[in-house]
């Protein structure tokens, strides 16, 4: 991981946010090739799920043809959505504060091992990462009992090690950053919006959220889609956008982001058919990933136990992926694919919905009236052909562009080996990025800086410039110019030499198999975009 997060600040993929400030932590700026990269990762998603969807077939796998549509929507919604959607009331996560520190942690990420040292058992726990989790706890545990690190021996272990939400006993747990026992408070509730105020005055009746997920712009606007275009159930809205969550434990790069992207899907379909919405959904979009390029090997796709569920799901799969920093073996979130069955609609409608009911009824207060009102509007759905009158239940794939991004930057990094001017084998970092979403898709080079190679090596690049991204380079040995662009995931490099001003031909260098071909000028632009397809 370490590598790959060396790499990304050293070819421009992804800086800290405010570094020359010291940086903010759980925010990320996406440099030149990283734009490209997250840019082209949603404009897939886009074209593929959305603008690219043709309605008139019937895909693989899907119960009958489906419409559809997108959306943008605003990231400061009526703070009732909130209260409706359950995030105001159910969107927290537990921490646990260390009153010697003053640091905050989440209550289920910090981890941590028994450790005994002479009849005295304590927890000592850490926020390293997986690699150095061991280290760091034996370090810690040899600096609290006084010891010298050829003493430790005389430490036993206790069990593998383990989050502190399995931890009852407190008093006896050595703090992430702690030099005393017992400092960690009891967990607490912790909501994970961000608020903000509106207008000048900002009194209490002024405040909003920074929308957590782009998800409630779809269910609020559910309606003004279906009174303004000719689609009907069943149908998908996709948007994708920025969300926020005041994350307690940022980490492991731009996995736990404060501020990312979404890119989700609500499908409205017939609650009869949804079971079989459902599983198409889920298998639609693991396939999506292997399309783009991530092994199966390394994809894991994970049904939630009935415990685990969120409060609205009636059956929720997550796609996962081995990221690099989790333990061997372990897998981090990518998507998640929700039944929420008719829990969003209704509560839009009617008012928040009591998730621990059977049919869910509204939350009341202690008077006997809804908790959080509803917006009275009527969501449901009249089908023109039958005539039945029902609320839609929905299908949620929910994606994270920063975690997408993130995935294909792991899959993409290698090291080989590849000869370098000389011919001389050397070893090569590379990023085996699919050209769909290779930031740059071709570089144009002249062997060398005469002869007219750069002239015609510039004309092919402009030529080249009206259709895809390319990057020109006549700087340094060639040998050199492959390398940089083999690290920014370049799959094709064109190359124009001495035969190509007699021939009007260029050689293409594939960025996998270093294989060269030679081309007409001709017909590069075809074959390159052929490739690209392939
Ligand atoms: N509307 C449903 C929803 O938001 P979620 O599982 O909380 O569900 C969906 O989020 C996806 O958004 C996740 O699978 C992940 O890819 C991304 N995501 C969530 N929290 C994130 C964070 N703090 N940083 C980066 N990505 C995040």
């Amino acid at each position: 991981m370490e590598k790959i997060v060396s790499l990304c600040k050293r070819r421009g993929f992804l800086f800290q946010s405010s570094e020359i400030y010291g940086g903010l932590q759980g925010f990320w700026d996406y440099g030149p090739l990283g734009v490209e990269l997250k840019r082209n990762l949603k404009d897939a998603w886009w074209r593929d799920m959305c603008s690219g969807h043709n309605e008139l077939v019937q895909q693989p796998g899907a119960p009958s043809t489906f419409d559809m549509v997108g959306l943008d929507s605003t990231i400061i919604m009526h703070p009732q959505i909130w209260k409706c959607s359950g995030h105001y009331d159910m969107f927290h996560d537990y921490m646990v504060d260390c009153r010697e520190t003053k640091k905050r942690y989440r209550h289920d990420q910090v981890r941590g091992r028994w450790v005994t040292h002479q009849e005295t058992k304590i927890f000592v726990t850490t926020m390293a990462e997986a690699d150095t989790e061991q280290d760091e706890i034996q370090h810690r545990a040899l600096k609290y009992f006084r010891l010298r690190p050829k003493d430790a021996e005389s430490l036993s272990y206790d069990g593998p090690s383990t989050t502190l939400d399995k931890i009852d006993e407190f008093s006896v747990v050595l703090g992430p950053d702690a030099k005393a026992l017992g400092t960690l408070t009891e967990p607490r509730e912790f909501n994970l919006m961000f608020k903000t105020t509106l207008g000048a005055l900002g009194g209490e009746d002024d405040y909003a959220f920074l929308r957590p997920e782009t998800a409630q712009g779809i269910f609020v606007n559910f309606k003004n889609v279906l009174d303004s275009t000719r689609v009907g159930i069943p149908f998908g809205i996709a948007q994708v956008g920025k969300s926020f969550r005041n994350e307690i434990t940022p980490r492991n790069f731009t996995f736990r982001s404060r501020e990312f992207e979404q890119m989700e899907i609500e499908f409205f379909c017939h609650p009869n058919s949804s079971q079989e919405w459902y599983r198409f959904w889920r298998d639609r979009r693991l396939a999506w990933y292997q399309s783009l390029g991530l092994s199966r090997e390394s994809l894991l796709m994970r049904e939630h136990a009935q415990e685990e569920l969120a409060h609205y799901s009636v059956g929720t799969a997550d796609i996962e992926y081995a990221f690099p920093f989790l333990p061997e073996g372990e897998y981090g979130e990518l998507e998640g694919i929700a039944h929420r069955g008719d829990f969003d609609l209704r509560s839009h409608m009617e008012g928040k919905l009591d998730p621990s009911t059977r049919p869910m009824v509204v939350e009341k207060d202690e008077n006997g009236k809804p908790r959080h009102r509803g917006s009275g509007r009527d969501l449901t759905y009249r089908d023109d052909v039958t005539g039945e009158r029902f609320t839609p239940h929905v299908i949620e794939p929910s994606a994270g562009a920063d975690r997408g991004a993130l995935a294909f930057l792991c899959e993409a990094y290698h090291e080989d080996e590849a000869p370098d001017d000389s011919g001389k084998m050397q070893t090569r970092v590379v990023m085996k990025l699919h050209p769909r979403l290779a930031p740059v898709k071709a570089a144009v080079f002249p062997l060398v800086k005469k002869d007219g190679m750069p002239e015609l090596a510039q004309e092919i690049y402009a030529e080249l410039k009206r259709d895809m991204a390319v990057f020109y380079d006549e700087k340094s040995a060639v040998g050199r110019r492959y390398r940089r662009q083999d690290e920014a995931g370049t799959p094709y490099c064109i190359t124009v030499d001495g035969e190509s001003l007699t021939d009007k031909t260029v050689t293409i260098r594939d960025r996998d198999t270093l294989e060269q071909t030679r081309i007409k000028i001709d017909e590069l632009a075809a074959e390159l975009k052929r490739r690209m397809m392939a």
